[in-house]
């Protein structure tokens, strides 16, 4: 069963709160092996930035050393992962501008924003598809959508995947393992491919992963 068929109806209305999976997200061994990836999303950052679904706050750190000349806004709808965000920003002493908003509905105007940050969150947005037309629409022209997301796997990892999804979603909050993101991304109107590129890292399920850059046509 593929993601189009385990797909449920997007509800504004219901709550995106996971505590557990908040207290544990950074015990994950994960930081070591992201850190390249972290940078490639953060390389030469300028202007108006806005990170979608910033979790626990791990990318501002890469973001603080990514240069002075940025306006940093992060999204994130969880309350328990936006207070550990906000000490994140705060014992870094990094200005971001933290709202609770979900991608699907970004509380900024169009083309108001430089680059679009998605680490690691069209696993678990409810639509990505709407979260991908709003980062389009909150991009100005020759802007860049930069992402890193595993996705779902070809063959029988794929299968695997499809198997271990619904209990997977449960445990890791909302995070789906069969997730088609890059057709997504390649499809959409709005965009051109800059860069996209198959990383040989992860173990299954979570795996591959595929980071890159997309510009706002
Ligand atoms: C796996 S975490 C990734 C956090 C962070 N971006 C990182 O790189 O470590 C996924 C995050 O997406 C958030 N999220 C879930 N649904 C979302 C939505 N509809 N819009 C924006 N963020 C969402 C979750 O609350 C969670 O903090």
């Amino acid at each position: 069963m593929s993601e189009r068929s385990t797909q449920e109806t997007p509800r504004d209305d219901r709550e995106i709160s996971h505590p557990v999976f908040a207290a544990i997200y950074d015990r994950v061994p994960q930081s070591w092996l992201l850190r390249s990836h972290r940078e490639y999303l953060t390389r030469a950052l300028s202007g108006r930035v806005l990170e979608i679904g910033a979790g626990d706050g791990a990318m501002f750190p890469y973001a603080a050393a990514a240069g002075t000349d940025i306006e940093y806004h992060a999204i994130e709808p969880d309350p328990h992962m936006r207070t550990r965000a906000e000490s994140a920003a705060r014992e870094r002493g990094f200005p971001v501008d933290l709202r609770s908003a979900r991608a699907e509905s970004l509380p900024y105007p169009d083309e108001s924003v430089d680059v679009v940050l998605a680490s690691l969150v069209f696993c678990t947005i409810e639509d990505p598809d709407a979260a991908l037309a709003e980062a389009a629409r909150v991009l100005k022209p020759g802007g860049e959508f930069r992402f890193l997301e595993h996705v779902r796997a070809d063959g029988w990892r794929g299968s695997g995947q499809d198997l271990l999804n619904p209990l997977w979603k449960r445990a890791a909050g909302g995070c789906q393992l069969n997730r088609e993101t890059i057709p997504r991304f390649v499809s959409h109107d709005a965009f051109s491919v800059v860069e996209i590129e198959r990383l040989r890292f992860g173990i299954f399920p979570v795996r591959p992963f595929v980071r890159g850059t997309l510009r706002r046509r």
